[in-house]
């Protein structure tokens, strides 16, 4: 890994100033933005911070993306294999879920996802709130499973 991500990655574990907006310069090595959205006052629970299952639903859709990409087509979750909440998201965050293939097999796919908010734009941070590990199966339109077309033919 290079010096400058690794500064990069450890930054990301904890809340830092910034002196410019960190949109652009939050990707976790080896991650690619697949969403951005901001949570709304629906989205809060009982606590007054953002309820786990929207965010849960957030980082299915981002590792969908990755994964229907991988596999050129439609793919369906089969499984949530790893999910941790680290910090909590708050209303009006920017949040931004940046995803990585961590194995292709014959059918499967399995992505990485992790999550990270942008806060207080008039002093800018950024923090590592969620990841997850979620694998997806290609499936047909009948929702058979299909086997994944070679690396090659996704890129
Ligand atoms: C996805 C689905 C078509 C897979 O069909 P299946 O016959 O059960 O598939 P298999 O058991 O042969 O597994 C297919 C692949 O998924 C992987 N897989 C299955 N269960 C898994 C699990 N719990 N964890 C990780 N990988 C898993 C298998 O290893 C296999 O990967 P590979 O082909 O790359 O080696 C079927 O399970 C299904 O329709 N599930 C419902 C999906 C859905 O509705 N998702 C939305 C949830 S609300």
């Amino acid at each position: 890994m290079r010096s400058d991500d690794q500064a990069r990655l450890r930054a990301m574990t904890n809340e830092r100033p910034t002196q410019q907006p960190p949109a652009t310069e939050s990707a976790p090595p080896g991650h690619s933005l697949a969403l951005r959205v901001v949570p709304m006052p629906a989205d809060v629970n009982a606590n007054g911070d953002i309820f786990g299952g929207w965010v849960m639903a957030q980082v299915d859709i981002a590792g969908g993306i990755c994964a229907a990409r991988r596999a050129r087509g439609r793919v369906a979750t089969v499984a949530v294999n790893a999910f941790q909440f680290r910090q909590p998201i708050s209303v009006g965050d920017v949040v931004s879920f940046y995803a990585h293939i961590e194995r292709a097999g014959r059918t499967s796919v399995t992505v990485h996802v992790e999550v990270i908010a942008e806060r207080n734009p008039a002093r800018p941070v950024v923090v590592k709130v969620t990841e997850a590990t979620l694998t997806y199966v290609a499936i047909d339109e009948s929702g058979a499973k299909r086997e994944l077309p070679n690396a090659e033919a996704a890129d």
